[in-house]
């Protein structure tokens, strides 16, 4: 694998929420879903020292392409690019890489980073945040629909730094992180896809993927069903773990043995599967849009 494409060490699920067609015309959730296929996620925007162009390259996208893969997850840290300059640079060095990926029919996801903005979440952190995300949507409002917008990388981080002691950062639970305050979570997810919407073109139906309040698929349920009821155009996001052995108890990528013990946490690959297998359970089997059509009877 070419060194500057980083498979994401977690299965990445993609769980559609809504109801129905090619690239000039709205491509549906169920539609999306079958296309995207495996992918790749990106660390090309995730360091401002190495130049993304430099890490890019035409070719790359072609040979992932035909080698069956069918999706690129851009990741973008939206802690770099800080001035006005380097976020237009940031701006046109990620049309060029999404103009790369529509020509050679690898779909681009675009994917925001922010961790110290998801551990704090303040106003301005909010602020910035939809900012962002306008910009992006505008900036590529008439690409054709294989282009996605993944509001959140993931959300996986809420700790805090407290302080320095003489050796190490001292990190405690942040209480007001967007995973630990869904509240916010929905607030921010509510005024971004507005947003998004409203930079009009492609944008007023191109897929939107919300991520999972706390990453995993049980999560999903506390996404405030008033961001999706009315927009069919939304999938929502989560992961499972398919990642390690990691040694360390407690660690998310435990395991022991044949994997026993990793059953029995939230993340493991059964447990999640169990949640889309239940018949009782919102994510049932039979159910994609189910989710969105239980909420509301
Ligand atoms: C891409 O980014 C570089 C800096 O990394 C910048 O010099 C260049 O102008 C950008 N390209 C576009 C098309 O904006
Ligand atoms: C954060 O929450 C923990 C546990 O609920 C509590 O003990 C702590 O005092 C809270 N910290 C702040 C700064 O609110
Ligand atoms: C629902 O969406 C339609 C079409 O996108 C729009 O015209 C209508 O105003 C929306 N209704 C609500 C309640 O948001």
């Amino acid at each position: 694998m070419p060194r500057f494409l980083v498979l994401h060490p977690l299965f990445f699920l993609l769980f559609t929420v809504a109801i129905a067609r090619g690239q000039d015309n709205p491509i549906s959730p169920e539609e999306y879903q079958s296309q995207i296929r495996a992918g790749f996620s990106t660390n090309w925007f995730k360091s401002f020292a190495k130049k993304p162009m430099k890490k890019y390259s035409e070719k790359n996208i072609e040979d992932i392409h035909d080698k069956g893969f069918r999706n690129l997850r851009i990741r973008c840290d939206a802690e770099l690019y800080s001035s006005k300059v380097e976020f237009q640079w940031f701006l046109g060095n990620l049309t060029t890489i999404v103009d790369g990926c529509l020509k050679h029919d690898v779909i681009p996801i675009i994917s925001w980073i922010h961790h110290h903005a998801e551990a704090y979440a303040t106003e301005e952190d909010h602020d910035a945040y939809v900012a962002w995300w306008t910009a992006v949507a505008r900036q590529l409002k008439d690409r054709d629909y294989r282009l996605s917008f993944n509001l959140f990388t993931e959300l996986g981080i809420d700790t805090c730094s407290k302080g320095k002691t003489e050796k190490k950062i001292v990190e405690k639970l942040c209480n007001n992180s967007l995973r630990r305050r869904t509240d916010k979570y929905n607030r921010w997810t509510k005024d971004v896809t507005k947003a998004i919407r409203a930079t009009g073109g492609k944008n007023a139906k191109r897929i939107i993927i919300l991520a999972s309040p706390g990453k995993t698929a049980k999560d999903l349920d506390r996404i405030d069903p008033a961001i999706y009821k009315n927009d069919s155009y939304m999938m929502a996001e989560w992961h499972l773990y398919a990642s390690g052995p990691i040694k360390t108890p407690g660690s998310q990528k435990y395991w022991s043995g044949d994997g026993g013990s990793a059953r029995k946490t939230n993340n493991c690959v059964e447990r999640s599967l169990k949640l889309l297998d239940n018949g009782g359970d919102r994510f049932a089997k039979s159910g994609r849009g189910q989710w969105k059509q239980r909420k509301h009877k």
